[in-house]
């Protein structure tokens, strides 16, 4: 259970939607529907959203239509989903390194950058088939090599969770404590450049 309290402070400050950022697998989309659920809030996965709207899953858009049209749909949704205000947006890994999305991201939500180590990345995204980017060779070099150069643009989130092997319930209590302090901190910022 989270703590009240933490919920209460944590409601009283944040204006924006929270958006969760990190690799295929990395556990964005369960976390995600566990801090909403936990915050009262909605949930929203981006990934969905594009399949909803095409009526088909992610791996027959990439066959039927290729990957420039998917990350066309990708930068649209996401600024959609930013629009909704106060939720939870659970984002397809590659999402942040669209600049443009990347730039709403930033300016718009509160990022939480779900961190997972390469093997646990490996492990959980080869029990489904699902991740056409995993299909045109060994999943666990590209997963590295997709790793590399995206990192440095997940490292630039207000909030870095580590999803380990642990307990969902102890990460996302993590998460919840990250966020209560980032939003304490940043009220305490808007206080003292007031009093300027
Ligand atoms: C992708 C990640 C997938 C999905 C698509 C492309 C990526 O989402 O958007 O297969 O570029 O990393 P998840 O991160 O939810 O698996």
């Amino acid at each position: 259970m989270a703590d009240e309290r933490i919920l209460d402070s944590i409601h009283a400050r944040l204006d924006r939607p929270l958006v969760l950022i990190g690799m295929m697998g990395s556990g964005k989309s369960r976390l995600g529907r566990m801090l909403a659920e936990a915050l009262d809030l909605p949930f929203m996965d981006s990934d969905e959203e594009i399949e909803k709207a095409a009526g088909c899953t992610i791996s027959e858009i990439f066959e039927r239509y290729g990957e420039p049209f998917f990350r066309d749909r990708e930068r649209r949704i996401v600024a959609r989903l930013l629009e909704n205000g106060r939720g939870v947006i659970a984002t397809g890994g590659g999402a942040p390194m669209q600049p443009e999305t990347a730039e709403a991201i930033w300016t718009r939500s509160v990022s939480i950058w779900v961190r997972t180590e390469l093997s646990l990345l490996i492990e959980r995204t080869g029990r489904n088939g699902n991740r056409p980017l995993l299909k045109g060779g060994d999943p666990a070099e590209i997963l590295k090599g997709l790793a590399a150069v995206r990192n440095p643009v997940y490292e630039r989130a207000d909030i870095v969770v580590d999803s380990h092997g642990g307990p969902a319930a102890s990460i996302m209590n993590d998460a919840l404590q990250r966020l209560d302090g980032y939003l304490a901190a940043q009220n305490r910022k808007g206080a003292s450049r007031d009093a300027e």
